[in-house]
């Protein structure tokens, strides 16, 4: 095993461990939870072992974990009807009715069962994450708005020729806002949001994907107006034929084609597709072509540096002006949101760190005040925490932009 590997394997032990107190102690939900991460970690570790017996016994062990979840999960609900629980329901336009009914038909018992299963992987949380919070990216905000959020509020204004869209594609470096322009424009269209990373959609729940897959969307359309986010989609739609695909993850693929082909016909009740990657040149040409609009979503401009370090150091003490957030700015050229956002958490550990090292906290009877945190602390650690995007990666964002994505 490498060390990779048999990391996975402990992590799945030592979760399927605590999943069997839990359950013990009759605390029968984190049992669920921790029985299904469980599961779901074995599932990637099958992924990369190449030890068959090793394999075999994790297949097994996961669907253990799986139908114990099932059968705690079908304990805890009790004698409720079988219907989609009213707390997969978040937006205040959405049905709150516990039988959903509508031109698709209700969930049959086994269909139930499956969304069940799957609760873990799929959130349907209301994110409330708003534009405000997202520093810069005005072209793309835009471009959902006109994309999502007002054919959903709006529907009158896109009828005839003024089609919307029905797929939509982030693409840009990680950590540059995809998910978190997902979340906004799902709280702010007021639709049900579906999120689904396409990682653990195509991970093998006893072979079931194709069904959890055609389940989602079907889930999806119950509760319409629905978004539907799919995470790292080039996961799951990478080319076909591409090597190492098996001939389940080529179904599963055939599957997402057709239910995101199947949007454009069923357009009375609004459901959209909104997929995110960091590797969309991996896309299948088949899959790319039902996004018809493509999103770039770049590195941050200087004012949104700014913004960034300014949102993740909000609320700490401080001795840093304005001008000092614009020379940040301007210090952290080709840094992706998620790298400031590292960079501020350093810096503010910092104080704290010193005081550690110095014994401070070795007195429990001495008060401590932790110092406000200064442009010192951020010139150090930016020369430490260097970007994660190279500029190779970068020109290879711009290209495929130029050639596929909107020019925003
Ligand atoms: N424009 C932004 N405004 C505010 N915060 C940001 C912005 N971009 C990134 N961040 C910070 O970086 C983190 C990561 O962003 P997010 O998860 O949206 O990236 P992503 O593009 O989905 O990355 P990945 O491709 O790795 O999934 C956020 O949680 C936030 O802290
Ligand atoms: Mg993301």
């Amino acid at each position: 095993m490498s060390s990779f590997d048999s990391k996975l394997y402990s992590y799945a032990v030592e979760e399927a461990k605590q999943a069997v107190i839990l359950d013990r102690q009759g605390k029968y939900q984190q049992a669920i939870n921790k029985y299904q991460r469980a599961a779901e970690i074995l599932i990637q570790y099958m992924k990369y072992s190449k030890n068959e017996e090793m394999k075999k016994l994790c297949h097994k062990n996961s669907e253990d974990y799986i139908n114990r979840a099932k059968i705690l999960k079908s304990h805890v609900s009790g004698s409720q009807p079988r219907t989609v629980r009213s707390n997969s329901s978040p937006s205040s336009t959405a049905p709150k009715d516990d039988k959903v009914r509508s031109e698709g038909g209700e969930l049959s018992q086994e269909e139930q069962e499956m969304v069940d299963m799957i609760s873990g992987t799929i959130v349907t949380e209301s994110p409330d994450i708003r534009w405000n919070d997202i520093a810069g990216l005005e072209n793309c905000k835009q471009a959902l708005r006109e994309a999502i959020v007002l054919p959903m509020l709006k529907p009158e204004l896109f009828t005839g020729k003024r089609k919307p869209w029905s797929g939509i594609l982030l693409f840009g470096p990680p950590g540059c806002g995809k998910t978190l322009l997902a979340k906004a424009a799902a709280t702010e269209c007021k639709a049900t949001f579906f999120s689904a990373s396409s990682a653990d959609l195509l991970s093998k729940w006893l072979g079931e994907s194709e069904k959890l897959i055609s389940i989602l969307f079907k889930l999806a359309r119950l509760r319409a107006p629905s978004l539907l986010f799919l995470d790292e989609i080039d996961s799951v739609a990478t080319k076909r034929g591409s090597g190492s695909e098996s001939s389940g993850e080529r179904r599963v693929k055939t599957q997402l084609l057709s239910e995101i082909q199947g949007l454009k016909t069923s357009d009375k009740k609004r459901l959209l597709v909104l997929g995110a990657t960091n590797r969309p040149w991996d896309i299948d040409d088949a899959m790319l072509s039902r996004f018809q609009k493509k999103v770039y979503v770049p590195l941050p401009d200087l004012a949104a540096r700014s913004a960034i370090f300014m949102i993740e150091t909000k609320g700490v003490e401080m001795d840093l002006d304005d001008d000092d957030f614009i020379e940040l700015g301007v210090r952290s050229e080709g840094y992706s949101g998620r790298d400031i956002s590292n960079a501020c958490q350093e810096v503010i550990m910092m104080p704290v760190r010193e005081m550690d090292m110095s014994g401070l906290f070795e007195d429990p009877n001495k008060e401590i005040k932790v110092r406000p945190i200064n442009l010192n602390d951020f010139k150090k650690t930016l020369k430490k925490v260097k970007p994660m995007t190279s500029e190779n990666s970068l020109q290879q964002y711009e290209e495929w932009a130029e050639e596929y994505g909107e020019t925003t």
